[in-house]
C-alpha cells in the first residue's frame, strides 16, 4: 500500500471509506451490546456537528484558543456538580477512561514521591473486578497492583481483604461505581472510611457509571452513595463517551481539590521549542471532543438524560427478567445500573455468543476467574432499546441450537495448555494460537475457541499470546 501518486476524487475517497464500514458490525441496528452508546439520531447529529465545528482547534494552548478553556471548564463544572463535588472540586477532560485512570494513578504516585520518598515500589490495592486500565497504569507508571477478591454472590469488593492488603507501601485504594463486568457498585462508603483511617488516596472509577448513576440518584432510584458526598473519596473518573453519550474521546478526571490535582500537571521549558504545559497525557488535541461533549450536556439537559435513564433502566429490568427465565442462563449478581452479565451451567456461553453473532448480535465474552464463571456481558443503552424483546427471543432459540451442537473439545485445549506450561517454547505458543484460530494476521470469525483457550491459560501466558497476535495483526 502506497500513498497514491495523484489524489483520489472526493467521491472516490468517501466511497472507499463507506465500503470499509461494511466490514463492521452494524451498531445502528441496536444489536451491538457493547462499545457504542447511541443517544438517538437527532442528538447524535448535534454532537457530530459540534464536534466538526471544533475539529481543528487545538487544546494545547488556551491562550490561542480560549474557547477550549471555556468548554473544558464548563464540562468539568457540570460533571463535578453532578458528582456532588463542592466548589473546591476541579478536573480535566481527557481522551477516555483509560487516560483519566492513568492520570489518577500518576497523581497518587507523584504525591507519594513528594511526601513519602521512602516508598520505592508504590502499591495500589484494587479488587479483581476493577478495570484493566488500572493494571495498564501500574505497568506504565511503575506501581505494583495488589489485587483483592470480591464477594462471589454480589461481586462487590471485599473490604476486609482490601484492609488486609494494605502495607507500608500502599499509596492508593481503588473501587468501581460500577465495575464494568457485572455492573455492581463497590462498598464506596466503607472503602472511603478505610482510606481516611489509613491516610490513603481513594479513586472511584465511575467511568461507566458517573453520569447514568447520578441521574438515577436524582430520579430517586435507591442507590448507595458513590461520589464526592462520600468522605475519603479523593478522585473520580467519569466518562462522557459512555453513558454521557458524547462522541468518543471524552472522559473526565475529577479531584476533590486543587492541592491534589497539582500532581497531575506536567510542564517543560527545557527544550529549544515552545513552553509545554500539559494537564493531561495528550499535548496537541482536537477541540472536537470538548465541543461534542459540551453540546450534548446542553442539548439534552437534565430532563433529556433522565428520560434516557428511565427507559434504559426499564429495558434492563425486562432483559434481566427475560434472561433469567431462560432455563439454561442465569444473570450474575444484581446490577446497580444498566450493565450486567449472565452465565450458564449447561452450555458454553462463548458458543452462544458466536451463534448470536450469526444473527447480527454482539454479546461480549468475559473470562472466568477462580471466583466466578465465564459469562457474556450486556451494556444496555438508548440505541439498543428497540431490540430488547428480539434479543430475548434469539437468545432462547440460540440456547437450543448450542445445546444440540458439538461442544468445544476442552480436553485437547487443556492438553496443549499443559504442554505449553511444561515447555513454553515459541512452537508451543504457535500450536496453541493455531488451535485458538488466531494465527497470522487475520481477524477471527468466531470467538469461542479463542476465549476457551485464553480462559484455560494462566493470565500471564494469555497476555503473551495476545501480544504476539496483535504484533502480527497490525503492520
Ligand atoms: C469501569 C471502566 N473503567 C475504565 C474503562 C476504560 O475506559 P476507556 O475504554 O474509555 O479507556 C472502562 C471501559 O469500558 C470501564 O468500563
Amino acid at each position: 500500500m502506497q500513498i497514491p501518486k495523484h489524489g483520489l476524487s472526493r467521491e472516490e475517497v468517501f466511497a472507499a471509506l463507506q465500503s470499509f464500514k461494511s466490514y463492521d458490525m452494524d451498531w445502528k441496528s441496536g444489536k451491538v451490546w457493547a462499545y457504542v452508546y447511541n443517544p438517538g439520531e437527532e442528538t447524535r447529529q448535534v454532537v457530530t456537528e459540534a464536534y466538526n465545528m471544533f475539529l481543528t482547534e487545538n487544546c494545547l494552548d488556551p491562550s490561542v484558543f480560549p474557547s477550549m478553556l471555556k468548554l473544558e471548564t464548563d464540562i468539568v463544572r457540570m460533571v463535578a456538580n453532578l458528582l456532588r463535588g463542592d466548589e473546591g472540586a476541579v478536573g480535566h477532560v481527557t481522551s477516555g477512561g483509560t487516560e483519566s485512570i492513568m492520570l489518577a494513578v500518576k497523581t497518587a504516585r507523584d504525591k507519594a514521591r513528594a511526601e513519602r520518598p521512602d516508598i520505592t515500589t508504590p502499591e495500589m490495592v484494587l479488587p479483581k473486578t476493577a478495570h484493566a486500565a488500572f493494571h495498564k497504569a501500574a505497568h506504565f507508571l511503575g506501581l505494583k497492583p495488589v489485587v483483592t477478591p470480591f464477594d462471589t454472590h454480589t461481586f462487590r469488593a471485599d473490604v476486609q481483604a482490601m484492609r488486609d492488603a494494605i502495607t507500608e507501601n500502599t499509596i492508593l485504594l481503588v473501587a468501581s461505581a460500577p465495575c464494568y463486568s457485572q455492573g455492581v457498585i463497590d462498598p464506596i462508603g466503607e472503602i472511603g472510611a478505610l482510606a481516611q483511617e489509613k491516610g490513603l488516596l481513594f479513586h472511584v472509577d465511575a467511568c461507566v457509571g458517573g453520569i447514568h448513576l447520578s441521574f438515577m440518584r436524582k430520579m430517586g432510584y435507591h442507590l448507595p452513595d458513590f461520589d464526592f458526598s462520600v468522605p475519603g473519596v479523593s478522585s473520580i473518573s467519569a466518562d462522557m463517551h459512555k453513558y454521557g453519550y458524547a462522541a468518543k474521546g471524552s472522559s473526565t478526571i475529577l479531584y476533590r481539590d486543587k492541592s491534589l490535582r497539582r500532581y497531575q500537571i506536567f510542564a517543560c521549558t527545557d527544550t529549544t521549542a515552545y513552553t509545554l504545559i500539559n494537564p493531561t497525557v495528550l499535548s496537541s488535541k482536537s477541540g472536537g471532543p470538548l465541543a461534542g461533549t459540551w453540546a450534548i450536556l446542553n442539548f439534552l439537559g437534565e430532563a433529556g438524560y433522565e428520560d434516557i435513564v428511565r427507559e434504559v433502566q426499564e429495558a434492563t429490568r425486562r432483559l434481566v427478567e427475560g434472561i433469567n427465565q431462560i432455563e439454561a442462563l442465569r444473570v450474575l449478581g444484581q446490577a446497580d445500573m444498566c450493565m450486567f452479565s449472565f452465565a450458564s451451567d449447561v452450555l458454553n456461553v462463548y458458543q452462544l455468543a458466536d451463534e448470536m453473532k450469526k444473527r447480527g448480535w454482539y454479546l461480549q465474552g468475559q473470562f472466568s476467574t477462580p471466583l466466578s464463571p465465564r459469562n457474556l456481558h450486556i451494556s444496555v443503552n438508548y440505541g439498543t432499546l428497540p431490540k430488547v424483546d428480539a434479543l430475548i427471543q434469539d437468545l432462547r432459540e440460540c440456547v437450543e441450537i448450542v445445546k444440540k451442537s458439538k461442544p468445544i473439545d476442552s480436553a485437547t485445549i487443556r492438553g496443549e495448555v499443559a504442554r505449553l506450561l511444561q515447555n513454553p517454547t515459541p512452537q508451543a505458543f504457535a500450536n496453541l494460537a493455531a488451535l485458538a484460530g488466531i494465527q497470522g494476521s487475520e481477524l477471527p470469525e468466531e470467538m469461542a475457541m479463542i476465549n476457551e483457550v485464553l480462559d484455560a491459560l494462566p493470565d500471564e501466558l494469555a497476555n503473551v499470546l495476545l501480544i504476539d497476535y496483535f504484533n502480527e495483526l497490525y503492520v
